[in-house]
């Protein structure tokens, strides 16, 4: 890795902070994008195009309301107004992340690509290309990481137990590479072993 592509990184965490924080998205994107190194890594792809992805992915809950996007959000979010919510954050996070790469003079080829993907980031049911899947995937492993798991218990009023059924019945079906499928039934048998733990007050 460069020297000028990692100041590069961090440029564009810190022109997303002010987007990302608005609904404390920072953490999420921070862990998803260290997903993202490693999917890299072990799947190939442009790390042109998918570092930047998924760094600005969710840059477009900033123009919603807290209120409103609480009906949005989450594993268990579903119904018309929190697809209707979802899309919004689609559309304008691939409209605010075309601003700032271009503010940054970056390639016009690549922009494009990046916004195409962060419009159906969510919504969208296939990749249509490798960079897209592992997106997708980082995106996704949130919902098992450590910080992600226990966070989004609190911040949707989760039963951990209750969230970990959840999560451990429908992951298999949510990733396209075969790493980010094993990284996920990893991290929710650490989970496991986690609530079993609070459980019984070792923690
Ligand atoms: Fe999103
Ligand atoms: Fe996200």
């Amino acid at each position: 890795m460069t020297m000028q592509w990692t100041g590069f990184i961090q440029r564009l965490f810190e022109e997303a902070n002010p987007y990302l924080s608005v609904r404390g998205d920072m953490e999420h994107t921070r862990v998803s994008h260290d997903y993202s190194l490693i999917l890299l890594q072990r799947e190939g792809g442009d790390k042109g195009i998918v570092e930047p992805a998924v760094i600005l992915h969710d840059v477009g809950w900033s123009v919603l309301e807290p209120e409103v996007i609480s009906a949005a959000f989450g594993v268990l979010a579903e119904g018309e107004e929190a697809e209707r919510l979802n899309r919004i954050h689609e559309t304008e996070g691939a409209a605010i992340a075309q601003q700032i790469l271009h503010s940054l003079d970056y390639d016009p080829v690549l922009i494009q690509k990046i916004s195409a993907i962060i419009s159906r980031h969510d919504s969208g049911e296939n990749a249509q290309s490798l960079e897209e899947g592992l997106i997708k995937d980082a995106d996704k492993l949130w919902r098992s990481s450590k910080i992600g798991f226990w966070q989004e218990a609190e911040r949707q009023h989760l039963d951990p137990k209750e969230l970990y059924r959840y999560l451990n019945e429908r992951y298999k079906e949510w990733f396209f590479t075969s790493t980010a499928l094993t990284l996920a039934g990893e991290d929710l048998k650490a989970r496991a072993k986690e609530i079993d733990a609070n459980r019984r007050g070792l923690t």
